[in-house]
């Protein structure tokens, strides 16, 4: 299928101060967007400029929220170029979250063949200074007018980009986790491993209540036991614990990382052991008040290593590494930003190159 583009007549200013950019609320000039219908498949595949969507209000999205979506970076490199990291793995989680939901299955190839036109598009907006990049937020919603759940008919993917600074506002300080009792993000069986917006609405309570009470973030427990820890709220989670890392098995409620698959890899080839099992809130605790918590991160596409500072659950509340970043989450930040941002070799072949314009 070929993409029809059509360019903006009024190209907007960029971010004066990209030192300054927060996160996902600037827009590049274009977006990319395509339909489904059953007769049809996948059609009408367009770049056009960035503008609202005309939806009817019946459509199905907004009422059973049928929405999958990912989040990638571009990144710029010393040479100016401009990369994306293990971009296909993205693709083909969405496929994975599409299916959960029953959205409509497209083809990858063809998906990052678009995103990569997009973002060759508009690349001018990928900002030039350290730690910042261009977002890159694919997403699939059901676009069947009708307030019967059916099966879903009519769909539209779309992506669209947007220019970022740090996700935590602190960037690389520690962040105070409150570790949630009460509510819970998924089960095995539901979606927690699709990346569906559902997912988000459902941890928006208890975020809420962790702000209030000062956290930054909250940490989730298994749905069933509420006893084993699964992850953040954006990120998943790892512990150094006695020398080992160890992080939550992906036991089907826990969203399977791009970032946590990588740092697992580099961590091991660094030479550490890493353990993917259950681990239950009582270990934490014991293990941070022994002393034997090394240091505590989250790892996540936005979040980039996020380490951690603080954890309270129910009445205890505990620091690891004397709210420093540790020397084993700081080794691994700069591994990954220095393959991410072409600072340090890809041993590993996860960067692609955005074509020139
Ligand atoms: N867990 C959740 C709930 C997330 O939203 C994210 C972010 O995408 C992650 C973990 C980290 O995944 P990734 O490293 O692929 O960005
Ligand atoms: C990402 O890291 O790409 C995400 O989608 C997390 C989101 C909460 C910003």
């Amino acid at each position: 299928m070929d993409i029809k583009i059509t360019r903006t007549t009024s190209p907007r200013p960029k971010p004066a101060d990209p030192t300054k950019l927060g996160f996902g609320t600037v827009f590049t000039d274009h977006m990319f967007t395509m339909d489904y219908d059953t007769e049809r498949g996948w059609h009408d595949a367009e770049i056009v400029p960035l503008d609202d969507l005309r939806i009817h209000p019946g459509a199905a999205v907004f009422h059973y929220g049928a929405e999958v979506f990912e989040g990638l970076k571009a990144y710029r490199t010393e040479d100016g170029s401009v990369q994306l990291f293990r971009p296909m793995d993205n693709m083909q989680r969405m496929r994975d979250s599409a299916e959960r939901i029953q959205l409509p299955d497209f083809d990858p190839d063809f998906l990052l063949s678009a995103l990569l036109q997009l973002v060759a598009l508009d690349q001018e907006w990928t900002p030039a200074v350290p730690s910042a990049s261009l977002y890159i937020r694919p997403f699939e919603i059901c676009t069947d007018i009708d307030l019967g759940l059916h099966s879903i008919g009519k769909a539209k993917m779309l992506i669209i980009l947007s220019p970022v600074g740090s996700y935590l506002s602190g960037g690389l300080r520690p962040v105070s986790i409150l570790i949630e009792d009460q509510d819970v993000r998924a089960v095995r069986g539901g979606t927690g491993y699709a990346k569906c917006g559902g997912n988000y609405a459902a941890a928006n309570r208890a975020a809420a209540r962790a702000e209030k009470k000062g956290y930054s973030q909250v940490l989730w427990l298994d749905g069933v036991h509420r006893k084993y820890i699964e992850e953040v709220g954006g990120m998943n989670v790892m512990f150094k614990i006695g020398g080992k890392v160890v992080t939550p098995a992906l036991t089907g409620s826990v969203l399977p990382g791009i970032t946590r698959r990588s740092c697992i890899q580099l961590l091991r080839d660094k030479g550490l052991e890493v353990e993917e099992r259950l681990i239950s809130v009582d270990e934490v605790m014991d293990a941070l008040s022994s002393g034997a918590m090394e240091e505590a991160w989250g790892c996540g596409t936005a979040a980039v290593i996020s380490p951690i500072g603080s954890f309270a659950y129910q009445d205890k509340a505990f620091t690891v590494n004397g709210e420093q970043i540790g020397p084993c989450a700081q080794e691994l930040y700069d591994t990954l930003t220095g393959i991410q941002w072409g600072r340090r070799e890809d041993p590993y072949g996860w960067t692609v190159k955005v074509p020139k314009n």
